[in-house]
């Protein structure tokens, strides 16, 4: 059999070339490109590091750095040619190093593998994409706080079953998204705490015999410490799932608003009406205007949650240490930052450019007896037990419905032979303004309880 090297990275041990078929199956190269800067900056620690402990000559240190520059500029300006025959990023960029600088280019692999590249690689990558995350969060919630001081003290209808409940604010509505965003980006950040360890040095597996600094190299890739256990530092993902994880919840919560967005717009609430050019027409129904972007949002959450399953049955099982499995951590783990950053620009585009119809949100709030607790919690206050109090209420709601009319509209005569209780004060309590402003205490639905958090909201956003 003749001797055909397809792959200078091993074409010693080989008697036959890699199978077409296969060199493009085992490939990495059109995907993976997306980390060539992060393996750039990870070759300069690591050489910077062999020059320091000696195993580099200074010289070499210096063509490596140089060539590593002029590749990442070669990177930037879309000029690199890629070669699927090369596998993957990181054989790509150290074969065009050798290309430029020759023998220094191939002094720059040793005490080191690409398992310990790659996973240094997809750290680097997830902490940063973390940072943008972060950041587009902290855009949406500034553009959801806005949009909640200006509403502040429009009443809409709180639902629970989908059914009128009780009044509430738009802006205590809105305010309750932002929470939500708030525990998403502390799961991010937790997540990029926790990934922020330096596989390398880990090599192949074992570690390696050459005398390397783990710190050094940790320390200029903005690491806090190197990974404790050299097995563990090349096979570990976790931080890739927990990455996933915190996109799953977030989108789960971004669907959740998408979903109400989408109920408010339509002609039967018509709460909102979301702009123009945030939605599309219809080519046969001339009348419709489209929540496009909301039910795309919606849409995407199942890719993300898709990809968190994937990375997790991944990792299932696999015995330690790096297996090639690991390589199909990267089209999930990128497709879900892809997703999740679009999705949030998209609503922190929209959302300040809501209007809100604030007739059709109040009349709303006022159909379906929704002031009946806050009569229930008036007769409460004169002496009567809850139990017997809600008893009293569902039979004047019955007489209201009877006569076609509302709670704050039934005359107090009517309303007394049902309880004796009940005196002039009671219409108080039974309007609208007089339900949302009773509900003054922390984290309740008042407007100047809603203001409060606003503020605190805002403080924090700017810091
Ligand atoms: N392209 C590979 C990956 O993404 C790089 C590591 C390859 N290591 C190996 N032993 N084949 O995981």
């Amino acid at each position: 059999m003749h001797k055909a090297k397809t792959n200078s990275a091993w074409g010693g041990r080989f008697q036959e070339s890699t199978d077409a078929f296969v060199a493009a199956f085992t490939a990495s190269v059109g995907f993976d490109q997306r980390l060539a800067q992060e393996d750039i900056a990870g070759s300069r620690a690591h050489a910077a590091m062999l020059v320091k402990q000696g195993v580099l000559s200074e010289a070499d240190g210096e063509a490596i750095a140089r060539g590593l520059d002029a590749i990442a500029d070669e990177i930037a300006r879309g000029e690199f040619v890629w070669d699927t025959a090369l596998e993957d990023v990181h054989m790509n960029i150290e074969k065009r190093l050798t290309d430029r600088i020759g023998d220094a280019g191939k002094r720059l692999h040793t005490g080191r593998s690409r398992n310990d590249q790659v996973a240094t690689d997809i750290r680097l990558y997830t902490r940063a994409a973390i940072e943008r995350i972060l950041g587009e969060i902290r855009r949406l919630q500034a553009a959801i706080v806005a949009l909640a001081e200006r509403e502040a003290e429009t009443i809409m209808p709180g639902f629970t079953h989908l059914q009128v409940a009780q009044p509430v604010t738009f802006g205590h509505h809105l305010m309750a998204w932002y929470e939500m965003l708030v525990r998403d980006a502390g799961r991010f950040r937790d997540c990029r705490e926790r990934l922020n360890q330096s596989p390398l040095g880990a090599a192949a597996l074992a570690g390696t015999t050459y005398p390397i600094d783990r710190h050094m190299t940790a320390a200029a890739l903005g690491f806090a410490a190197p990974c404790a256990n050299s097995l563990d530092a090349v096979s570990d993902r976790d931080f890739a799932i927990e990455c996933c994880a915190a996109a799953a919840t977030l989108m789960m919560h971004l669907s959740r608003i998408a979903e109400e967005l989408i109920i408010w717009n339509s002609a039967a609430y018509r709460f909102i009406d979301l702009p123009d050019r945030f939605c599309t027409g219809s080519s046969i129904m001339p009348q419709k205007k489209n929540p496009d972007v909301p039910e795309l949002v919606r849409g995407k959450t199942g890719r993300v949650y898709g990809h968190l399953v994937a990375l997790l049955t991944l990792m299932k099982s696999q015995p330690l240490a790096y297996n090639k499995d690991n390589q199909e951590d990267k089209e999930p783990l990128f497709d879900t930052v892809n997703t999740v950053l679009a999705c949030l620009r998209a609503f922190a585009d929209m959302i300040p450019a809501i209007e809100a119809n604030r007739e059709a949100m109040y009349r709303a709030a006022g159909a379906g007896y929704s002031t009946a607790t806050d009569l229930a919690d008036y007769l409460v206050r004169r002496g009567v037990a809850f139990r017997d109090a809600h008893e009293i209420v569902g039979r004047a709601v019955h007489l209201a419905i009877e006569r076609h009319t509302t709670l704050d509209t039934l005359p107090l005569t009517d309303l007394r032979t049902l309880s004796p209780a009940i005196g002039e004060d009671v219409y108080e309590s039974l309007t609208l303004e007089g339900s949302i402003n009773a509900r003054d205490h922390f984290g309740g639905t008042a407007p100047v309880q809603v203001k409060a958090r606003i503020q605190q909201a805002k403080e924090k956003l700017q810091n």
